[in-house]
């Protein structure tokens, strides 16, 4: 599904290369819940920005599905991204002049396919996340966690082999992320959706299947879920004190 090989990246500052990615290795499978998790600076959202097609990377190899990220040109990665990928954003970027179910559209009608089945998978998808009733509202008639739900159906209206979420509770109180995360669970169980979320917070981490701890540009560790939830986030929270004292759980 997603398979990632000796992925390196460095930022290149006045003359000087900073490597931050030295090496990076693990996989996806479809269906899986992957967390990402390490200290700030560690290079979680480099690493999801060259899975995302954002940024290039220096070196190794980005496989999605059959396709190999290395070798493609500029406009097969845009296909990539609008086709194959879904996005949650930190802040959920839904677009304040489109309704609902409009703004779930939206990759639809961006990659120009518009026929009578993107009304359907809208449909669908609103059913799936219990927004159907308010489909025709627009984003500030509707509350925080419609919009989540909202946004996590349009990363999905493209049946995307992978849905890319850097922090996606970033910016909210226990009860919103937990609404989060339950649409992730929902869109695993129902849509067999495989994501790939990023997460400084453990709570949110422990409903992965497995989690990916990056420390200074490599896999540190990789911590797997064996089915109590509480016991998984202690295990996270050993892992990361164990790296670096503490500071980043
Ligand atoms: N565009 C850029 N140009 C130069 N350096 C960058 C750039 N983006 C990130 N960096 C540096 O690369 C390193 C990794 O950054 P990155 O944003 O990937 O970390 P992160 O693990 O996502 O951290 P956080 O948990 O704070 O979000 C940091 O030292 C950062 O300063
Ligand atoms: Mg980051």
């Amino acid at each position: 599904m997603l398979a990632v090989k000796n992925l390196q990246k460095s930022y290149h500052l006045g003359g000087q290369a900073y490597p931050v990615l030295k090496g990076i290795n693990f996989e996806v499978k479809q269906g899986e819940f992957v967390g990402v998790m390490g200290p700030s600076g560690s290079g979680k959202t480099t690493m999801l920005n060259c899975i995302s097609c954002y940024i290039p990377f220096d070196q190794g190899e980005i496989t999605l599905g059959d396709k190999n990220l290395s070798h493609l040109g500029e406009d097969e990665l845009a296909a990539v991204r609008n086709k194959e990928l879904g996005f949650i954003f930190q802040d959920f970027m839904l677009l304040d002049g489109l309704s609902v179910k409009e703004n779930i559209m939206l990759p639809r009608i961006i990659s120009g396919r518009t026929g009578s089945d993107m009304e359907e998978g809208a449909e669908r998808l609103c059913q799936v996340f219990g927004i159907a009733k308010i489909r025709d509202k627009y984003p500030v008639e509707i509350s925080g966690g419609e919009k989540q739900r909202t946004a996590v159906a349009r990363a999905l209206i493209n049946n995307p082999l992978v849905i890319l979420a850097d922090e996606p509770t970033g910016n909210l109180d226990s009860k919103s992320s937990k609404a989060v995360i339950d649409s992730f669970l929902q869109a695993k169980k129902m849509l067999d959706a495989t994501i790939f979320m990023v997460t400084h917070d453990s709570f949110a981490a422990s409903f992965c299947d497995r989690v990916i701890i990056l420390k200074d540009g490599v896999v540190h560790s990789v911590v797997s879920n064996h089915g109590n939830r509480s016991d998984f986030q202690d295990e996270l929270l050993d892992a990361i004190r164990e790296m670096d004292g503490g500071d980043a759980a």
